[in-house]
């Protein structure tokens, strides 16, 4: 299928690779040059199976014209109009249409433009949420350790991943981590391992010590992603709920990756029967064609925050130059009718039972200290060998060369398709992947 594209004829110096190791990169490139459906094709049209979705954002598959359509249309009709003060009919239909797939009740939808816009804005909502209800002391934040809320200052403060911290200071002071539930005999289970409920009781420590009349939200993703699929122990986002409850804590799930499909509903929040204050994503809403992350939030909190504005005037001083922008609304609503018409979330669901099935069938391969699972997402982890990530990372190269992209994270290789992919894809991913961990 691939065809022979003309290799890069330009300097590789200028751009500046974000999460990349630049000097080896530049030494030793691996550029893709277009995709289609589940593959990638480098410059000289090798096909490489895309066993991440991109970096979780493809659900429908690659170059959907759909989307590649109405984004053209979009640019040809209204390019660009300013998102304050002014509207445009495609930011108020698509926000329509994701409270549908959101759970009952979180209906307000605020766009942003990625996920670490995303967090950081949930941040801002729940400060003004308890500043309006005259709790203006809750101004403490609670998240866990080995999560990841991407990368702007106030998701760095959320972080649980050192390398993600330690050269940037403490980003936001009053923020408090819980222990992470990778327990040793959690190893190897599939879906939501039995141990390690308890754990949330780490949230109630946090009030005893701090004063949960001081906490204003705590931030979880359902199933931790980017450090390598950790599903939540069964009752521990339940227990969550309630000690916010019990302390008037909101809780937000970040669900950039667990969202649209992933866990195999349409939300994690769904997947796991627990609904937060606050739900954020992005990523798949596009189908990553355009830059879009948003926050939905429960009715009650848009509510508080608009009732206690002036009657006339702003209510809530946040917002980016592109929020809702109409390219990327363009492309949410076009995404929103595939997941309709393809029926995607179905799919994850159903592909899901033999998908978790074949990965564990890795657990024999060369180095595999632990494989964790659920709905369409799976880490397989590999001893460290030469420091940790040192081995994840010459994996990740050696995947390349073999066809198969995927997101690592350390040692742990992500395996989280698109959610089209039929068993001859899941198939071959662990082909190769099982290939590379020989080699
Ligand atoms: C849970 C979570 N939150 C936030 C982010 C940040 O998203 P972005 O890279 O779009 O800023 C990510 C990215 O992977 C994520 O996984």
């Amino acid at each position: 299928m691939g065809h022979a594209e003309p290799q890069v004829s330009t300097s590789l110096q200028s751009f500046w690779m974000p999460f990349s190791p630049n000097k080896e990169f530049k030494a030793d490139p691996r550029l893709v040059a277009r995709a289609e459906g589940m593959y990638f094709y480098t410059p000289d049209g090798r096909a490489l199976i895309d066993a991440s979705a991109g970096l979780f954002c493809v659900a429908a598959g690659h170059c959907r014209k759909e989307i590649a359509e109405a984004v053209y249309r979009q640019l040809q009709t209204l390019d660009f109009t300013a998102p304050f003060l002014r509207g445009h009919s495609k930011s108020f239909e698509l926000a329509e249409r994701v409270a549908t797939f959101t759970p009952a009740g979180l209906n307000r939808i605020f766009f942003v433009n990625s996920g670490s816009e995303a967090v950081d804005t949930a941040m801002k909502m729940a400060l003004m949420f308890h500043r309006v209800r005259g709790q203006p002391q809750r101004q403490l934040f609670v998240s866990r350790e080995r999560a990841y809320h991407g990368v702007n200052m106030g998701g760095v403060a959320l972080a649980g991943m050192v390398n993600n911290r330690r050269a940037f200071g403490p980003g936001l002071p009053g923020v408090y981590h819980m222990r992470h539930t990778a327990l040793p005999q959690n190893k190897f289970v599939k879906g939501q391992p039995e141990h390690g409920a308890d754990l949330a009781d780490d949230l109630q420590r946090m009030c005893n010590l701090y004063g949960g009349e001081n906490i204003a939200a705590c931030f979880v993703e359902p199933t931790a992603g980017s450090f390598g699929c950790l599903p939540p122990p069964q009752g521990y986002l339940n227990r969550l709920r309630q000690i916010c409850d019990d302390n008037g804590i909101l809780l937000v799930f970040d669900e950039v990756i667990t969202g649209w499909g992933r866990m195999g509903a349409n939300f994690g929040a769904q997947a796991f029967g627990v609904t937060p204050d606050l739900l954020l994503m992005a990523k798949a809403i596009t189908n990553g064609a355009q830059p879009m992350g948003a926050v939905a939030a429960k009715q009650g909190i848009y509510d508080a925050i608009t009732d206690a504005g002036p009657k006339q005037g702003i209510e809530f001083f946040h917002g980016y130059t592109y929020s809702a922008h109409p390219a990327s609304c363009a492309a949410g609503l076009a995404m929103m009718d595939i997941f309709r018409d393809d029926r995607l979330i179905e799919r994850a669901a159903a592909l899901s039972p033999y998908f978790i099935d074949a990965i564990h069938t890795l657990a024999d391969a060369p180095g595999v200290v632990d494989i964790r699972s659920v709905g369409l997402m799976a880490a397989v982890e590999v001893a460290a060998v030469g420091g940790p990530g040192a081995r994840g990372h010459e994996l990740q190269k050696k995947l390349y060369d073999i066809g198969l992209h995927l997101k690592s994270t350390g040692d742990s290789l992500i395996i989280a398709p698109p959610l089209v992919a039929e068993r001859r894809h899941v198939d071959e991913i662990v082909d190769k992947v099982r290939q590379a961990l020989k080699a």
